[in-house]
């Protein structure tokens, strides 16, 4: 593998299915990645198998939804690694996805939860991981988004909407940050098999969204969203910005 992202630090910001996979294919390419999560031990396991491997990593408690935490995170990469190159928010609360409500009936409390760290906690990760990236002379922001941004789904509407939010803070942040060198993209996935997922969703229900998809063939995998975000992260992504890039086999077939 080519090692694209040699000489970058990189913050992961949520690790579990995707995000552990990000990890290691930045790592993998030959960044130093510093993997955060809610579950401190989770991310201490995976960045210590990465080092296992040969790589460089470093794993921490963050609660993305904290100010202080994501702060003091952007501060350790840059006291750590020297400064900081790229940041990516994946972390997600899934609060209003296991309920059937629509607008309706939903429970507020867990709509507010659900903006209160896919929407605030990705506007922070910004407010804090930009000012470090122009202090390096330019990186990258990329967001984690979702397909249940663009579809209409009948249920988890708190979801779908700060997963699109998204969309209008990275083109804020591409807008005003671009001048001194700062990408910024979100990578919308489709449905993303992994074992968290797996043991979530009943066999029926996966089959059925594999038939959604154009190919058929399979589900996501974690390693279609790392290979994007590892593109976005390089070099070789210096020219694109400004974008929400799907990664859903055809699902949603936004223009
Ligand atoms: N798997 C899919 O099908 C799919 C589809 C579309 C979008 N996504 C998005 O991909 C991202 C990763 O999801 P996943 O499928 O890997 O799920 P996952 O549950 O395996 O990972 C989510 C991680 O976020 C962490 N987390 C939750 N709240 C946090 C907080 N406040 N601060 C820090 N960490 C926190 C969890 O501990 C977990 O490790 C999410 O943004 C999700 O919305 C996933």
């Amino acid at each position: 593998m080519e090692r694209r992202l040699q000489g970058k630090a990189i913050i992961v910001a949520g690790a579990g299915g995707i995000g552990d996979e990000l990890a290691r294919r930045y790592a993998r390419e030959g960044a130093v990645v510093l993997l955060g999560d809610i579950d401190g031990a989770a991310a201490r396991a995976v960045a210590e198998d990465i080092v296992a491997g040969g790589g460089t990593a470093r794993g921490i408690a963050l609660d993305g939804a904290d100010e202080a935490a994501i702060a003091a995170a952007v501060a350790l990469a840059q006291e750590a690694f020297g400064g900081l190159d790229g940041f990516h928010a994946n972390f997600a609360s899934f609060a209003d996805g296991m309920g059937t409500a629509d607008v309706t009936g939903l429970d507020l409390a867990d709509w507010d939860e659900v903006m209160r760290v896919n929407a605030r906690g990705a506007m922070l990760c910004a407010r804090h991981a930009v000012p470090a990236l122009v202090a390096r002379g330019g990186g990258a922001m990329v967001w984690t988004g979702s397909g249940a941004a663009y579809i209409g789904e009948e249920m988890r509407v708190g979801y779908a909407m700060a997963k699109a939010s998204l969309g209008a803070l990275m083109r804020h942040v591409a807008r005003t940050f671009g001048p001194r060198g700062v990408r910024a993209n979100v990578v919308a996935p489709g449905v993303i098999a992994h074992p968290r997922f797996a043991e979530a969703i009943p066999e029926d229900m996966q089959r059925g969204f594999r038939e959604a998809t154009l190919l058929k063939s399979r589900l996501g995998r974690p390693e279609d969203i790392a290979a994007l975000s590892a593109l976005l992260m390089s070099d070789e992504g210096s020219y694109i910005t400004g974008q929400v890039l799907s990664v859903d086999g055809g699902n949603t077939l936004r223009a």
